[in-house]
């Protein structure tokens, strides 16, 4: 079946025939009529919760329940409802069944960047450096294939900003690039590679704290540790294998990964204290926030109105 449905153009009243994939989904509880499960579903375009209505029979209910896993791409047919304010999707006995076809580039957006040539950009970084340790830190990274797979794939975010596979290496790369610019303008002022090395693992720990199937999901480690200390744990067990490496190059480069969200109340134990991690962290917001104003006015595009609203930014002006 092809997709032509997308969650993003569904409004209440709506019937749905299109395909999802399956996010997460809850046990089945008793109501009034029968059996009922809540579930999420998602395409290219969001998210949406569905209910599945069963009947009074809890058997049919929990075979349709036990077919269903994270993961999975599913045909729904139902209607769009609203429930605490949102859109979700009323989805009647027996009408939800796995596809046996579908395109995964309606679930999971890429990257469209050549991801490739982002990698050789960072190589390139690489070579630049001076310092030996901080060279040998990201080389290090950067010859190991597994994280390279991680790295070209993971996204920066589940939705703010960067939320497709290949996004983490896209922020990461801007990031280091804003910080070069900001050592051109203030030469000798500031250790580079420190700078460069921290712009580029500032949010490593994402590769582990999002699970790309054919969704994007967060996973128990980024519920329970959260990417900062992911990446410092990640950075910290690279920097333990290479002999003599500096103890204060080391606690710097941490410093940058630990205080890249700027205040306490954004997530960092710590504030940025030095020049370079100061600068990590407006490079990380200006790069955040940027591609964030883009992607929704990008969104916005072909609507009439002239500015949108976001809950986290405001106004945003769209023509
Ligand atoms: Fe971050
Ligand atoms: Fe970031």
């Amino acid at each position: 079946m092809q997709k032509t449905q997308f969650i993003n153009e569904l409004s209440i009243g709506d019937d749905v025939d299109s395909l999802f994939s399956i996010k997460y989904k809850y046990n089945i509880i008793l109501y009034k009529n029968g059996f009922m499960f809540l579930m999420g579903l998602s395409d290219r375009t969001g998210d949406i919760e569905a209910i599945y209505w069963g009947g009074n029979e809890k058997n049919s209910t929990q075979n349709v329940h036990e077919m269903l896993k994270e993961g999975d791409i599913v045909h729904v047919t139902g209607k769009v409802g609203e429930y605490k304010n949102k859109l979700k999707i009323d989805i009647k006995e027996s009408n939800i069944d796995l596809a046996k076809q579908y395109n995964i580039e309606d679930f999971i957006v890429k990257s469209k960047e050549n991801v490739d040539a982002l990698l050789s950009h960072i190589l390139k970084i690489r070579d630049s450096l001076h310092d030996g340790y901080l060279k040998k830190l990201l080389n290090d990274f950067l010859t190991d294939q597994k994280f390279i797979k991680d790295f070209k794939t993971a996204p920066a975010a589940l939705a703010y900003h960067h939320a497709y596979t290949g996004g983490l290496l896209e922020h990461s790369l801007n990031v280091a690039k804003i910080c070069e610019t900001l050592s051109e303008i203030y030469p000798n002022k500031m250790n580079r590679d420190l700078m460069i090395v921290g712009a580029i693992l500032h949010d490593i720990g994402k590769i582990i704290e999002y699970k790309t199937t054919t969704n994007i999901k967060i996973t128990e480690n980024g519920i329970l540790l959260g990417h900062i200390t992911s990446g410092v744990d990640i950075v910290l067990k690279k920097i333990e294998k290479i002999p003599n490496f500096p103890e204060l190059t080391k606690n710097k480069l941490i410093h940058i990964l630990l205080s890249h969200h700027g205040k306490k109340e954004n997530g960092s134990p710590i504030e940025p204290s030095f020049p370079e991690a100061v600068a990590v962290y407006y490079a990380d917001e200006a790069d955040a926030k940027i591609k964030r104003y883009i992607e929704l006015i990008e969104k916005a595009n072909g609507s009439k109105e002239f500015y949108i609203y976001d809950s986290k930014i405001g106004n945003i002006f769209t023509k």
